[in-house]
C-alpha cells in the first residue's frame, strides 16, 4: 500500500516509490525509489529541503521486520517470560556487557552536550548501540539490569538514561517485543530525560521541594525532547516513548494528564524503568534503596499510576532477589545472586562469598535450597557497600 509520509517519519528500511507527480508541482515531494538505509540518508534528504515522500507499506526491511505494534495489553497478556536458561553465563556476558554499557555512556555524554551547544545529533550511532544493548539482552537480560545497580560512580545524568535503556529493553525481550520494537523503546528509553537539557541545573539538582513555578519547567522536559528528537528520521513510537514517560494511568501525570490506553506502551514501560532506577540510585542529596524495597514502592503505586498488570509483570521480570543482590542466609553467610530461577523465584542460584564473620571464602556457586518447612535460605538483602564490597569484584573477576 502506498502511503504518505512526512520525511520526519522515515526510518531507514521504509521502501520510498516514485509516485510520479511532477517535480515542478511538487517540489518538496522526494521521489527516489529504493530503500532508506540509513538515518544519515533521512537527513540529508531533510537537508535538501523536500517534506514528503510516498513509500510502499509492503516493500522494505521496515516492513518485513516491523510487526503491528502491540498495545500494551496485547504484551501483558502474552505468555512470555525470560528464559529458564541464559544463552551465556552471567560472569560472561557481563565482560560484553560492561563494554557496551561504557560505550552508552559515552554515546549519552556527547549526545547531552552536543544537545546543550545547540549542535547536530546524528542518530546512527546510538541506534547501532541500542542494537548491542538488545543483543546483550538477548544472550543474558540479568548482565545490563545488575550493571545498572552495581556501578557507583558515574554522574547521574548520564547513567540514568543508559540504566533506562537497558532495563527497558531487558524487560521489553520478556515481553515478547520484537528487535525493532526493542529499538524503539532502547532508544526511547535512552533519550528519554533529553529534554531536561532545557531545565536549569539548579532546579535539577535541588534537593529540596520544587516551588509551583520549578515544577512548570520540569514539566516541559517530555515535550521539549520530543522537539529535539523530531526530524531525525525516528519513528514515531520513540517520540511518543520519550513525550510520554511520566503520563500516570490515572491521568495524573505530566505533561498532557493522557489516561489509560491512550498512553504509549513504551511510556509506560519507560516510567517504570525510570521510577525504579531513580529510586535505586545514588545522588548527591540521596542514597539509593535497595531494588528490592524499590520493587516495593513500585507496587504500592501500581492502581493509580500504572495500568493493570505492568509492574506486576516488571517485578516477576526482576524477580525477589534481582541477579546482583547480595543476601544474608540463614546460616548467617552472604552470596551474591547469580542466577535467577524464573520457575521459582525464591530459590536463585547463590555464589557463597563471606562467612557467618564476614570472612572472605573461595567463591562457589550454590542453589538456594528450601529448608524443612519449605522456606528461603535467604533470610534479607543486604546493602554491599555497608560492608564495603564492590559485587563486580566476586560478579566479573575478569572484567572490571
Ligand atoms: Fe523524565
Amino acid at each position: 500500500m502506498l502511503r504518505k509520509i512526512s520525511v520526519a517519519e522515515l526510518s531507514p528500511g521504509m521502501f520510498v516509490v516514485d509516485s510520479g507527480l511532477s517535480w515542478l508541482e511538487h517540489p518538496y515531494l522526494f521521489g527516489q525509489e529504493g530503500e532508506i538505509k540509513s538515518l544519515a540518508a533521512v537527513r540529508e534528504i531533510a537537508e535538501a529541503g523536500y517534506t514528503e515522500a510516498f513509500i510502499d507499506t509492503e516493500r522494505g526491511t521496515y516492513a518485513q521486520g516491523r510487526s503491528a505494534e502491540p498495545t500494551l495489553a496485547e504484551l501483558l497478556a502474552r505468555e512470555t517470560d525470560r528464559p529458564a536458561e541464559p544463552a551465556v553465563p552471567l560472569e560472561e556476558e557481563l565482560v560484553a556487557a560492561t563494554a557496551v554499557y561504557q560505550d552508552c555512556l559515552c554515546i549519552a555524554r556527547n549526545v547531552l552536550e552536543t544537545v546543550k551547544a545547540g549542535g547536530e545529533l546524528d542518530m546512527d550511532e546510538p541506534t547501532s548501540l541500542v542494537d548491542d544493548v538488545i543483543a546483550s539482552a538477548v544472550r543474558n537480560p540479568d548482565a545490563l539490569v545488575a550493571l545498572c545497580k552495581l556501578r557507583r560512580h558515574d554522574a547521574y545524568t548520564f547513567t540514568h538514561g543508559v540504566n533506562v535503556a537497558a532495563l527497558s529493553v531487558a524487560f521489553g525481550t520478556a515481553l515478547g517485543l520484537d528487535t525493532l520494537g526493542l529499538r524503539d523503546l532502547g532508544l526511547a528509553g535512552l533519550f528519554h530525560d533529553i529534554g531536561k537539557t532545557g531545565v536549569p541545573d539548579a532546579i535539577l539538582n535541588k534537593p529540596a521541594r520544587l516551588s509551583p513555578g520549578e515544577f512548570e519547567q520540569v514539566k516541559n522536559h517530555p515535550g521539549y525532547g520530543r522537539q529535539i528528537l523530531e526530524g531525525r528520521g525516528l519513528p514515531e513510537a520513540v517520540l511518543r516513548g520519550v513525550a510520554e514517560h511520566h503520563e500516570k494511568w490515572g491521568g495524573t501525570g505530566y505533561p498532557h494528564g493522557l489516561a489509560g490506553e491512550d498512553v504509549h506502551p513504551y511510556g509506560r514501560i519507560i516510567g517504570v524503568a525510570d521510577v525504579f532506577d531513580a529510586l535505586t540510585s545514588r545522588r548527591a542529596y540521596k542514597d539509593g534503596i535497595l531494588p528490592t524495597k524499590a520493587l516495593g514502592v513500585l507496587y504500592g503505586m501500581r492502581e493509580r499510576d500504572y495500568p493493570p498488570g505492568l509492574v506486576e509483570r516488571f517485578i516477576k521480570f526482576m524477580g525477589p532477589y534481582p541477579v546482583g543482590s547480595f543476601v544474608r542466609l540463614a546460616s548467617g553467610h552472604h552470596a551474591f545472586v547469580s542466577k535467577s530461577n524464573p520457575g521459582r523465584p525464591l530459590f536463585p542460584e547463590l555464589l557463597l562469598t563471606f562467612d557467618p564473620a564476614m570472612a572472605r571464602l573461595k567463591p562457589r556457586k550454590i542453589e538456594a535450597k528450601p529448608d524443612a518447612a519449605g522456606k528461603s535460605p535467604i533470610i534479607e538483602v543486604v546493602d554491599p557497600a555497608r560492608h564495603g564490597i564492590d559485587p563486580l569484584e566476586f560478579l566479573c573477576p575478569t572484567g572490571r
